[in-house]
């Protein structure tokens, strides 16, 4: 990172001045060095929800919000959605490079090699009640995973890293559909390993031991689509909270399962279960679009538009506008005058009027990746509580790739932000009678 230009700041009190550097990324917004600030001027910077702050480096994914523009590794998201697999992309997010036929094969029998959860952990899914939310079940077992593989207690090691890394890859869909299986009382199907991963999860999902199940190809590839799409997202809270958590040394599995608690919030990851929940409301309110539209913009009313809006991209997200067309794909593979077919009415309703109207506008809210993503798995009979499981294994890969990039970098220190106090100064204790 070159940094030979600099920003002078006068502290007009004093009249001191400060020479800070300018650090240039590869492509994207110059940053501030700001970190001589306290030691010569001694103020802190102050950025709640850190709209302009950079947390970290990173090599690993490009965004563009005024353009609408997602890359992995500098390759553009439409491409790889197009042309990738999700385990190529798991490669080419944790290792930097798409693999060559060699690097992808080895991979991908090494991830075959730890589908498998030790049998123990079977007994950890009956401690939690039927009517779990499943991703209360990947959290504590994601957690647990760290009291079974105790050599990864050294994340000092590259190779210790990778094993932890290609673990958590294999083991997330049998995790996630086991938590599905145990809320529905169904026996736990083990992962097959001549499928291919889409197909292992949607298999471990639906089949039954009494009978032959094969996944629909058009659902594979359109779980194979979601999971790329939701790969990786640059320092959103769940990656920013596994880097947190994992830059006191902690396990990666236990910094992972802060991550899927994170990304469980109806803000975050809770919004594609969120959506659905809106567009079902809305369908059974006689489709009163503008009443929901009018809600959204009343500041009385804690209702926002879900799967509308981004911190990032003030344009459409680029993941919402692919989504959207394998939505359509979908739906017409389904009889005419289907359910979906009128969620799907509904959202491209909502979408349409919400774009010509001047409180959306003037803030530039577009549908984001939330948006069209639920309607596709509720095609697919995934029911609406997995929605965000599917969203943590999907961005599992991207969590520990963050996680594996900090732990490379010599500038990476534990976390510690602080803060603008605003509390008493000083009181001294007084008796109770005297209060
Ligand atoms: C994801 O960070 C990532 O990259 C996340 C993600 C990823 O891949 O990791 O992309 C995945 O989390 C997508 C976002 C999913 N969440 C939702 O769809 C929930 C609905 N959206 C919002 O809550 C909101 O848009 C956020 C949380 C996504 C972004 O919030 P910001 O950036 O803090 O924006 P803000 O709340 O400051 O909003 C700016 C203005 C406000 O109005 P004013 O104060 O200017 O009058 O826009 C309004 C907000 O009230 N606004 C909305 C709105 N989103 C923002 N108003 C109505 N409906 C909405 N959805």
């Amino acid at each position: 990172m070159k940094n030979t230009e600099t920003i002078t700041l006068i502290d007009n009190s004093t009249g001191k001045k400060l020479e800070l550097p300018i650090l240039r990324p590869t492509v994207g917004t110059p940053t501030i060095d700001v970190r001589g600030l306290y030691k010569e001027l001694g103020y802190f910077t102050y950025d709640p929800g850190f709209l302009a702050t950079a947390s970290c480096q990173s090599a690993i994914t490009y965004l563009d919000g005024e353009k609408g523009v997602l890359r992995y590794r500098g390759y553009p998201i439409e491409e790889l959605a197009e042309k990738s697999t999700f385990l190529e992309v798991c490669y080419l997010l944790y290792y930097g490079n798409l693999p060559n036929e060699k690097q992808f094969d080895d991979f991908q029998e090494d991830i075959r090699q730890h589908t498998l959860l030790h049998e123990a952990l079977r007994s950890f899914y009956t401690g939690f009640r039927r009517d779990a939310h499943p991703m209360g079940i990947m959290v504590g077992v994601v957690g647990a995973l760290s009291s079974f593989f105790h050599d990864h207690e050294n994340v000092h090691d590259a190779k210790l890293r990778q094993r932890a890394a290609h673990r958590l890859i294999a083991k997330m869909p049998t995790i996630a559909a086991w938590s599905y299986r145990y809320a529905h009382g169904l026996p736990f199907m083990y992962p097959q390993n001549h499928l291919d991963y889409a197909s292992n999860f949607l298999y471990m999902m639906f089949a039954m031991p009494t009978e032959e199940y094969t996944p629909p190809p058009l659902f594979v590839k359109a779980l194979d689509l979601i999971m790329i799409l939701h790969a990786d997202h640059e320092q959103n809270a769940s990656t920013s909270t596994v880097r947190l958590t994992g830059s006191s040394e902690a396990n990666p599995f236990a910094a992972v399962s802060a991550g899927i608690a994170s990304l469980w919030g109806p803000a975050h990851g809770g919004a594609n279960e969120a959506v659905i929940q809106m567009l079902l409301d809305i369908s059974n309110s006689d489709n009163d679009v503008q009443h929901y539209i009018d809600r959204a913009k009343d500041k009385t009313d804690r209702f926002r538009l879900m799967g509308f809006g981004h911190r990032i991209y003030k344009n459409y997200d680029p993941r919402a506008v692919i989504i959207r067309n394998m939505c359509h794909k979908i739906l017409q593979q389904l009889e005419p005058g289907n359910d979906y077919q009128e969620l799907f009415d509904t959202a491209m309703k909502i979408e349409s009027v919400a774009l010509k109207d001047d409180y959306f506008k003037s803030r530039n809210l577009y549908p984001n990746v939330d948006y069209y993503s639920g309607i596709i798995l509720l095609a697919m009979k995934i029911p609406l509580n997995m929605f965000t499981v599917i969203f943590a294994l999907s961005r599992t890969i991207g969590w520990i790739s963050h996680w594996n990039e900090m732990m490379q970098d010599p500038e990476s220190r534990i976390g510690r932000p602080r803060q603008l106090y605003s509390g008493e100064e000083l009181r001294n204790y007084a008796k109770l009678d005297k209060r």
